[in-house]
Order: C-alpha cells, then structure tokens, then sequence
C-alpha cells in the first residue's frame, strides 16, 4: 500500500531540465528525507507532488486518487484535505496572528470550532504564549514553527517539508523531528522532507538523493 506514488515525473523551465525519470513512493507512517545540492531541484520536487506546479509529464497519485487527472476543483479539495505542506519561505498570512495561521487549514475544511487542536499544535512547536502575536512579531525559527503547526493541524496524510528545520537551533530542530515523527505515526501519515541536516536525515526511515542523473537512495 503506497499514500504517494509517481511515476515518470519531469519538469523544465524553458530549455533548461530540472528532473526526469523520477519515480517515487511513499508508505504511510515513514519519513524520508530528500537531500540534493542547492538547486538540484528539490522545492521544485515537491511544488509538483502538491500540484502547485505542474510536472511537464509523469503521473502522481495521491491516496489512490490520480491528481493529474482530476479537475482542480477536485484536486483543491484533496489537497486540503490530505496534504500538509511546509514552504522554505514559511508563508504564513501576514495579517492573520499566530493561531489564526495555524487554524487556517482547518477553516479551510470547515472545521470552525476546534480551538484545542489548534492550542495543542501550538503547544507542540513551543509558541503557546504566542498565539495572539501577528508574524511581523516573530523570529524566524517562531515563524517556522508556525509554519510546522499549521501544515500538521488538520492531520494531513501526506506532509511535505521544505528544510522545516533550517532556521532553528538544536532544541526546536529536534522538537520538530519528533513532531513530525509522532503526527506521521499518528495519522499513518507519509513525509517528505527536504534537508540539509545530518541529524535530521539520520532521523528519517530512508533517505533520497536528486541530482543529475535523477532521484536514488542515499
Ligand atoms: N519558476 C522558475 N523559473 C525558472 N527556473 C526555476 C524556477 N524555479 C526554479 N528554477 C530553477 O530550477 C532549478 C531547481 O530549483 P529548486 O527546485 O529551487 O532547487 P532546490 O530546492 O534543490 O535548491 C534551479 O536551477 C532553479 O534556478
Ligand atoms: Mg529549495
């Protein structure tokens, strides 16, 4: 049984190949971690797999469910639902505070009332106190964090990471391994996550390399 599995994937920009020939699958419950050199075409790996930017050939499915086949509304919809995605640039609502970020999601699906998911999350990265703060008010290892709670609330089965622990120190990078460890668990959810830590990707079931000649174990 495969949460994630695509095939054939490729993406240019123009004339210039990013990837090709990219299969992958991901088992419900494992975290890997992608690694590659800066502009192997990592972030632009997982835009594709969320379908927010669109592979030139290939195919995804995603819980079964063929995405490239699906119309957007269709596909809107099972992104909401299944698909936590934290972004390498956070981006966070500059005019929602902390826990309106982190509840987005679940309004999103029209889950209004559940203030304790959403204080449980925040407990989790650390930023309990911070719940009213606006993210202008914020570092940016507590605008990670906010970012972390927020792809994670709604209990997606597929959490894609960019370098979710790139700007924090040693206790929040470990604290958010473990988060993301615990919610995959939990959830029998799949995680991806883009890394340039040693620690991270030792924490992780398998590990992945991009470059050139495409993706393969690491
Ligand atoms: N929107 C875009 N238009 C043109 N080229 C892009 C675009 N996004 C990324 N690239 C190029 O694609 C390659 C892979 O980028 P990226 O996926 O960001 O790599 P990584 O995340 O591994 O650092 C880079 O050469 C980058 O310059
Ligand atoms: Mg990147």
């Amino acid at each position: 049984m495969t949460l994630l599995h695509a095939r054939g994937l490729a993406k240019r920009y123009g004339d210039t190949p990013v990837f090709a020939n990219i299969d992958l699958d991901l088992a419900p419950g494992e975290i890997v971690a992608l690694l590659g050199e800066s502009g192997s075409g990592k972030s632009t790996l997982l835009n594709c797999l969320a379908g927010l930017d669109e592979a030139d050939a290939g195919s995804i499915q995603l819980a079964g469910q063929d995405l490239r086949a699906m119309n957007d509304d269709a596909r809107s919809a099972l992104r909401r639902r299944e698909l936590g995605f934290v972004f390498q640039a956070f981006h966070l609502l500059p005019h929602l505070s902390v826990a309106d970020n982190v509840a987005l999601p679940l309004r999103l699906l029209g889950q209004n009332d559940d203030d304790d998911r959403v204080q449980q999350m925040l407990v989790a990265v650390d930023l309990a106190g911070l719940a009213q703060r606006m993210p202008r008010q914020l570092s940016g290892g507590q605008l990670q964090r906010v970012a972390i709670a927020r792809a994670l609330v709604h209990r997606p089965r597929l959490v894609l990471a960019d370098e979710p622990t790139g700007n924090l120190d040693a206790r929040h990078a470990s604290e958010v391994l473990e988060l993301l460890r615990r919610c995959t668990q939990e959830a029998g959810a799949a995680c991806l996550l883009v890394t340039h830590s040693e620690r991270a990707a030792e924490a992780a079931d398998r590990r992945l390399r991009l470059d050139a000649n495409g993706l393969h174990a690491a």
